[in-house]
């Protein structure tokens, strides 16, 4: 029992003492210790130590239950927990490919007062080290280091909340232990045996590579029975764990000329090692090369004494270390490095952001998602989303260095200054969201002529030249809504017929109602973004069966499904397009399809607020729109009303903004594909919204009826996308050229009565007859003024 002891405190002993012999590059951190009492030295090594302030950013401080007190000294009876957060991790800086000893130590002390042990896992960067689940624990592993810093983390498992009270690091020699060219790391364990006890009073030459202190080879054992072998077992915590095993030994006692010490050493009774004699006063150090595993978990060195020996082995200390497989990287250096200065940059103080932004996914830094694209390179970030987290000051250039970014959201906090050009220079950034700020100066040209870049700007009022066209023709904002009105009516054959008359809305009173709300007015731009903005945008189907109150309330039937009433948070209303299964033929993208949809946002365009993804069930929750769609407004199945010319105008100019939108500021452009009255949605003011878009790549378009070859619905189709199949912006020009027509004449768009059964084609016979009033919506009352400007593209 008494060697035993001595076994364990030889091993605990040879830690400390090899700190005593050279302290350069040591860090002993107190944990928890006030600033005010740092630093001082620990006794018996007389090592400084420093309180872990500065170290790490969360945690907070605490101290050991006084009745504990008398079982420990400094530095135990300090330590820092951490109530907050899932990881928490201490920063260090240290010296790049080189083997740390790391040691860290807990005592729980009942510093809580709940008498409750802790369960917690300890990580060493990316990768789990150990599981701490006793109220006393020194943990110690040597890591070969990959950079120059190094994080230690402690991880919630369960609701024990994790502490630490001491954080040691000590750079050890080079070769001193074996680089392990597998990037594995190793960990201690501990002896139990009891055997006779051999000490020296003398000095025992202890310099070798492995310097091993004094006090550890001065004592030895031997088998208590001189014919016996020496027996050496301890158990590891599993049966594959691979073990380094290191038998160091030297002579302590003065042999007689007729006396000889010989013995071999065998491991686990499979290798063979040896002879050795041990030298007197003189430390050697056998090393099992190869790392070994020991049969169901129980490992056997045992100290065989040869044939010619007169007397026992003798054993002076051993060292076992257990291999652990690391197989997670750290994120790419520079990424990191990145991050940390956006991190600085704009003193953002996330929980989440400690240690290793990407890995491991469950520790994915808030707001950030990454790549992981093979085991052998490491992980990359491609998405930043500080949207709504009080930034201020200027779009930091530290963005510039995050090289792999795809999608950057920005949006909804205080930036100032100009849209920086560096952003250009990030190649892979396909999609950047600056949208609810308050930058100024003109958006770079290199930006908005980059391709394949989607650049959201809105909400910025003081921000100028945020189209490609102010690029060509140095236009400002204002200008925007002439050119795309403008370009969809050359666009579209169709609309030339319009441009044939304009028509003016009459000052007299009028017994067609309308909302209140004037063109003049609407146009001033009133941001409408939906209140319902939550950050969680991804919903249970629970969630979305409370919301719906079971699919009470239908609203509609939508491209993809039924549309159902619901509310968020209890008051706030929307709309939960519930997804048919029939339809969901292209599921694989719908997560990324939703994702890119979350990012766009535009007053006339149908906000997204959420989606559910769970198995089979798909849903959609977009902002309500109190007033239904344009086709019951104008056909009159809502309500008696009818919608007066003025507020007709409004819409169609709303609904031109939508699209322009769709196919000018996002970029890549998006072809909306179903543009028609039943797509045109309007809110409580009477804003037009366009509604429907964006799913073309997981969904096919069209009512059920429609072969899936073609998309889109009869009618509103663009006949040459029906003869090359090949669909672009120019096929929602038309269908918004067929809805131009169903507003001013309010007719079905498909009507086979009629002597032409096309929209498009009665209105151009209509023309050619010259008979403009009989086009226009008889709920008009003739509260319209047709001024006709010229005939000549029909004539
Ligand atoms: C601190 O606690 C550890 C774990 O119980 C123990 O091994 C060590 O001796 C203690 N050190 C001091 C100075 O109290
Ligand atoms: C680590 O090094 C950086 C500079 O490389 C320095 O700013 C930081 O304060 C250092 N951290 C500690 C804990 O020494
Ligand atoms: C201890 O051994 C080393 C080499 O093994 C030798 O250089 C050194 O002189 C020895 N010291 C003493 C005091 O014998
Ligand atoms: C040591 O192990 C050997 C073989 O496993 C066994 O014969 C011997 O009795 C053991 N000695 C002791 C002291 O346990
Ligand atoms: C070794 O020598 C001593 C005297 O120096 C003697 O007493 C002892 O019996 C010898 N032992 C053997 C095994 O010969
Ligand atoms: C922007 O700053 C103002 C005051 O400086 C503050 O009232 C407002 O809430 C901030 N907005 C955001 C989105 O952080
Ligand atoms: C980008 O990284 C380089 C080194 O990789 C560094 O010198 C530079 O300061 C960083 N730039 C910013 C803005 O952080
Ligand atoms: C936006 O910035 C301008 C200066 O560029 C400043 O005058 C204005 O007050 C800012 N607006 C807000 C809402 O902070």
């Amino acid at each position: 029992m008494e060697i035993h002891c001595v076994f364990i405190a030889t091993f605990m002993l040879i830690l400390h003492l090899v700190q005593a012999q050279d302290p350069t590059g040591f860090i002993n951190v107190d944990c928890g210790l006030p600033p005010r009492e740092s630093p001082y030295n620990a006794l018996p090594t007389g090592l400084e130590y420093t309180s872990d302030a500065g170290l790490v950013n969360s945690g907070r401080l605490s101290r050991i239950a006084k009745g504990f007190e008398p079982d420990y000294t400094k530095p135990n009876l300090t330590l820092r927990y951490f109530p907050d957060g899932v990881r928490n991790c201490y920063n260090f800086n240290v010296t790049r490919d080189t083997n740390y000893l790391i040691k860290a130590t807990f005592v729980y002390g009942n510093y809580d007062g709940l008498n409750v042990d802790p369960n917690f896992d300890l990580y060493l960067g990316p990768n789990l080290w150990t599981t701490v689940s006793s109220s006393e624990t020194v943990e110690e592993i040597i890591h070969l280091t990959k950079s120059n810093s190094l994080q230690v983390c402690l991880v919630k498992k369960e609701t024990t909340i994790p502490f630490i009270n001491i954080l040691e690091l000590r750079p050890l020699r080079k070769n001193m232990y074996p680089d392990d060219i597998y990037d594995r790391e190793w960990n201690t364990l501990f002896l139990e045996k009891s055997w006779a006890q051999v000490t020296t009073t003398l000095n025992v030459n202890a310099t070798s590579e492995y310097e091993l202190p004094q006090a550890v080879m001065s004592t030895g054992a031997t088998p208590l029975n001189d014919k016996e072998t020496l027996n050496v077992t301890w158990t590891v915590k599993s049966p594959t764990t691979m073990l380094y095993t290191y038998v160091h030994f030297t002579e302590l006692q003065t042999l007689r000329a007729n006396d000889t010490r010989e013995f071999s050493v065998t491991l686990n009774e499979k290798n063979s090692y040896g002879p050795y004699s041990p030298i007197p006063l003189k430390t050697k150090t056998e090393l099992v090369k190869m790392p070994d595993q020991c049969d169901g978990g129980t490992c056997l060195l045992q100290l065989l004494k040869t044939s010619k020996s007169t007397l026992p082995p003798l054993l002076n200390a051993i060292e076992a270390y257990a291999v652990i497989d690391f197989p997670q990287m750290d994120t790419n250096e520079d990424d990191v490095a990145g991050i940390k200065n956006v991190q600085d940059a704009y003193g953002l103080s996330k929980i989440s952001w400690q240690g290793d932004p990407c890995v491991s996914k469950q520790f994915l830094w808030e707001g950030l998602n990454c790549i992981n694209s093979d085991m052998s390179s490491p992980p990359t970030i491609t998405y930043l989303d500080l949207s709504a987290s009080g930034l201020s000051g200027i779009i930091t250039h530290a963005i510039q260095n995050l090289t792999h970014l795809e999608i950057l959201d920005l949006s909804n906090n205080n930036l100032t200054g100009e849209v920086p050009e560096f952003l250009a220079d990030i190649k892979s950034l396909h999609v950047i969201v600056l949208s609810g700020n308050n930058l100024s100066g003109s958006v770079p040209p290199s930006l908005l002529q980059k391709k394949g870049l989607m650049l959201h700007v809105d909400n910025n009022p003081n921000l100028l030249c945020t189209t490609r066209s102010c690029v060509k023709k140095g236009h400002t904002k204002k200008s925007i809504i002439v050119p795309v009105v403008a370009s969809i009516a050359s666009l579209a054959v169709l609309i030339g017929a319009f441009v044939l008359f304009i028509v003016l809305r009459k000052k007299k009173a009028s017994k067609v109602e309308g909302p209140q709300t004037s063109y003049m007015q609407a146009s001033n731009g009133r941001p409408s973004q939906p209140a319902i903005m939550t950050k969680n945008r991804r919903f249970n189907y629970s969630e979305v069966v409370t919301m719906t109150n079971n699919f009470q309330r239908v609203l509609g039937k939508g491209g993809f499904g039924i549309v159902y009433h619901g509310f968020v948070n209890g008051t706030e209303q929307v709309a939960v397009k519930k997804l048919s299964h029939s339809s969901s033929q292209g599921y694989k993208q719908f997560k990324a399809e939703v994702e890119l949809l979350l990012r766009i946002h535009h007053k006339n365009l149908v906000c997204l607020v959420g989606y559910c993804d769970e198995g089979q069930n798909l849903a959609l929750i977009y902002e309500y729109m109190a007033n239904g769609d344009l086709k019951e407004h104008i056909s009159g199945t809502r309500n008696r009303f009818i919608l007066n010319w003025g507020t007709r105008l409004k819409i169609v100019i709303e609904s031109a903004q939508g699209l322009e939108y769709l196919h000018n500021g996002c970029k890549p452009p998006m072809v909306h594909r179903d543009v028609k009255t039943t797509n045109i949605l309007l809110n409580e003011h009477f804003e037009a919204k366009l509604a429907d878009f964006g799913l073309s790549r997981s969904f096919p378009i069209g009512e059920t009826h429609v072969s899936t070859v073609v998309a889109g619905t009869p009618g509103y189709l663009d006949p040459e996308y029906y003869r090359t199949n090949w669909l672009t912006e120019k096929s929602d020009v038309y269908s918004f050229g067929i809805v131009l027509l169903e507003i001013i004449t309010n007719r079905s768009v498909i009507d086979q009565t009629r002597e032409k059964p096309h929209i498009a084609e009665w209105v151009g016979l209509m023309l050619t007859k010259g008979d403009i009033t009989s086009i226009m919506d008889p709920s008009l009352n003739g509260d319209y003024m047709i001024l006709v400007l010229f005939g000549k593209l029909l004539n």
